[in-house]
Formats: structure tokens, sequence, C-alpha cells
């Protein structure tokens, strides 16, 4: 793929790492490529960052045909930029293009798009501890027409934002709402795929939920509100009597980068790895009893992030005294290790930017 290069006049002055938050700040340069019926994805390029112009019919504002994605790139110790499993998220973009009707991009073009982006923008890559450079590509349709239907034109874009921890709480446990009253996917649906409809139709129960003191919701399955699914921004796992719990990933749940390299850390270090149902039910039972030992998060953007309470139908549990867990803390600890290229790379999970 041949990738054009628009020098910017102007260069921005970068921001205090130690105040980063998590996806205000953006680049020098955003990477564009366009997509025609009949041409195909054409015209890539690195541009100054700018504001996109776009016909008040385009497709995307009126049926929301668009997705993204979310990755990072990490600064090692020696100085070197590395990107973890960036083929992943290619992929899984792929499956939600293919699910919204829009023209796939192959992988190799995915990857050499954000290799070709993060060199350019190299020098904002931070270097405090728990910082990286958050990189969103998206895709929005943009024929402007008012007919329901799969758009001719799109656009792919990506853009980088230097970001510290999502959560305010940064690796310090957070409170979840379990969801009862609204639903997040139901089978057939859009759950599996990064669509920003799936995100919209979830603002109400995280506002609800933050009114309440909670960070997130914990969503339960569409059909018999019974079985846990997602949190807002991360996939949960539970440990349970020494044993994992995570829903398995079969239309309703993201299959997300960190939860699948999780679950294969997890599988080297012996741990059982239960992939499938799990009743909130099951979950409070073994919170009252003892037997629920850990609960975590996992999301790119939310890294490993503890959960200290849920509460569910007016009950709340804590877990692990609102303490991190050993495996929960040893987790994150191999998997930024790995990131940060503290650990040795023994998975083949990283990717330098030359
Ligand atoms: C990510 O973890 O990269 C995501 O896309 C989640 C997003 C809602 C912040």
């Amino acid at each position: 793929m041949e990738i054009k290069f628009e020098q910017a006049k102007t260069l921005k002055e970068k921001p205090d790492q130690k105040k980063l938050g998590f996806g205000s700040y953006y680049t020098d340069y955003m990477f564009i490529m366009d997509y025609d019926k009949g041409e195909g994805w054409h015209d890539a390029r690195i541009v100054p960052y700018q504001p996109i112009v776009l016909d008040p019919s385009a497709l995307v504002f009126h049926y929301a045909q668009e997705c993204f994605e979310g990755l990072k790139a990490y600064r090692c110790p020696d100085g070197s930029v590395q990107l973890f499993r960036p083929d992943k998220n290619a992929e899984r973009m792929q499956s939600t293009h293919k699910r919204l009707c829009i023209p796939e991009i192959p992988v190799e073009d995915f990857v050499e798009a954000v290799k070709a982006l993060v060199s350019v923008e190299k020098d904002w890559v931070p270097s405090e501890p728990e910082t990286s450079l958050y990189i969103r590509p998206f895709t929005i349709a943009t024929e402007p027409v008012l007919g329901v239907k799969a758009s001719d034109k799109y656009q792919f874009i990506i853009i980088c934002s230097p970001s510290g921890a999502y959560y305010e709480e940064g690796m310090n446990p957070v409170k979840i709402y379990v969801e009862d009253e609204f639903v997040r996917a139901t089978p057939g649906g859009t759950g599996y795929i990064k669509c920003g409809g799936n995100y919209a139709a979830s603002i109400i129960a995280s506002e609800k939920a933050h009114t309440m003191g909670y960070s997130q919701v914990l969503w339960l399955d569409g059909v018999e509100r019974k079985y846990v699914e997602e949190v807002g921004s991360m996939n949960i796992m539970f440990k349970i009597s020494g044993e994992i719990y995570t829903a398995a990933t079969v239309g309703t749940v993201l299959p997300g980068i960190t939860r699948m390299s999780c679950i294969e850390l997890l599988k080297e270090w012996g741990y059982k790895v239960n992939e499938g149902k799990l009743a909130i039910a099951d979950v409070m039972e073994a919170g009252r009893n003892g037997r629920l030992e850990e609960v975590f998060g996992t999301g790119t953007a939310a890294v490993i992030s503890p959960v200290g309470g849920l509460m569910y139908e007016g009950e709340t549990i804590e877990i692990n005294g609102f303490k991190t867990g050993e495996l929960t803390q040893k987790l994150y600890d191999t998997l930024t290790g790995i990131q940060f290229g503290t650990l040795p790379d023994t998975m083949g999970w990283t990717v330098k930017v030359d």
C-alpha cells in the first residue's frame, strides 16, 4: 500500500505526561483512506490532524454505519516503541465491517497504516509509568443519501491520543452495578462487534450507575437477564474456588484482545478457564459464601481492572476486601511487562515500530 505524507506547518506543544487522562489530547497527524464503490480502498495518506468535513446527509449521521478499534503503542525502557497484537485488531475490524456491510480492509494494510502513523508520531508516545499512545482506528459511511442502505463511500481514519489510565481509580478496585433493566446485546445482533451503536445504547445505564456511585455497568444476557456478559468498556472474569469463569464470545460479547491474551496466559499458568454461561445468582452466592476470590475486567483501555464490589438487585458484595487480588496483580504485571518491553515477549505478541 502506498501512503502519501503531507507535512504539518506547525507542530503542537506536547501535554504534561503526568496529567494526560484518557483520550483528551491528539497528536499532529492522522491517517485517512477512502473507499469508493468500483474503486475499492484508495488514497492512503497521513495528513495533519484536522476536522473532517462531511455532507450533513452522510449515512453515518443517520443510520450509524460506522465502527472503531482501540490499540496502544508503548514506550520501552530502551526508548523503542512497540504495538501489542495489532493483527488481532485488524481481524476484529474485518469481522465488524462484515456485519455492517462495509468492505473489509486487508489485515496487512490495517497494520501497515497503524505502524506508519505511529512511526511519524513516535515522539508522542509517552514514557511516564502507565501511559501510552492510544490508537483509535475508525470507519464511517460518507455517502450523502438518506435511503437506508450500505454506503457506496467510506473513510477509514486513524487518530492517536497520548493517554493515562482509563478509570480515575487507575489500578485501584472499581465498583460495578449489575444492570437488570436495560440490555446491551441479543443473539443475532451486534454485541460481538465494535460499532458505536452498542456504546450509544449503553450510555443510559452508565449514567444511572454513575449517579448511584458505580464506575461501570455489568451487562447480563439480553434474553433471560440471568448470565453475566461484559462491562461497558471491558470484558470481565471471575475467580471462583480457584477456577476462572468468563462469558464465551458467541455473538453477544466483544472478543477482547486483552481477554484473549489473559486466557492464554492463565492457561499457561495452569488455571482452568471456563468460557461459558455464568449466572449472576451463582456469582452473588459465591460472594456470600466466600468462594468468589477475585473479579477483574480486561480491555485495551482499561488494561486489567480489579473489581472491588458488585451491586445486584439491591445487594452489594465486596470482593477480596476491596483489594486487588494476587492473580489480578500477576496478570496486570505480566501483561503490561510484555506490552512495555520490561518482560520478555515469550508469546510473540509485540511488534516494533521503526
Ligand atoms: C478499548 O478498550 O480500546 C475500547 O475501545 C473501549 C472504549 C470504550 C474505551
